[in-house]
């Protein structure tokens, strides 16, 4: 199975299998990641499944949509150039290995 790496704010790392299909939101909540809150369950509603994605592996994501767009708008943490989130991106082989930075605050 393909692998996330998501970093925490303290800068400590956190690796799961993810299975393909399966959103990083769900994956990190799944398994009590810190940092991951996923209020809305993934309908693009409350922006607190933000997180900052390596840059090396953001040009595989496909861009975001107008409401993900929108949503990144109002996130607790300023928005950066990778900023996405994670209940969007749906894990593939080819994103193995990808590495997320949770962003902080999320609320
Ligand atoms: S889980 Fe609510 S926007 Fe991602």
């Amino acid at each position: 199975m393909p692998r996330v790496i998501y970093v925490h704010p303290n800068g400590e790392r956190t690796e799961l299998e993810v299975p393909t299909g399966q959103s990083l939101m769900v994956a990190a909540t799944g398994h009590d990641v810190d940092g991951i809150v996923g209020d809305c369950g993934g309908v693009m509603s409350c922006a607190t499944c933000h997180v900052f994605v390596d840059p090396a592996f953001a040009s595989l994501l496909s861009p975001p949509g107008d409401t993900e767009n929108q949503m990144l708008e109002y996130t607790a943490a300023a928005r950066e150039p990778t900023s996405r989130l994670s209940c969007q991106i749906v894990m593939a082989d080819a994103l193995d290995g990808i590495t997320v930075r949770i962003a902080d605050p999320q609320l």
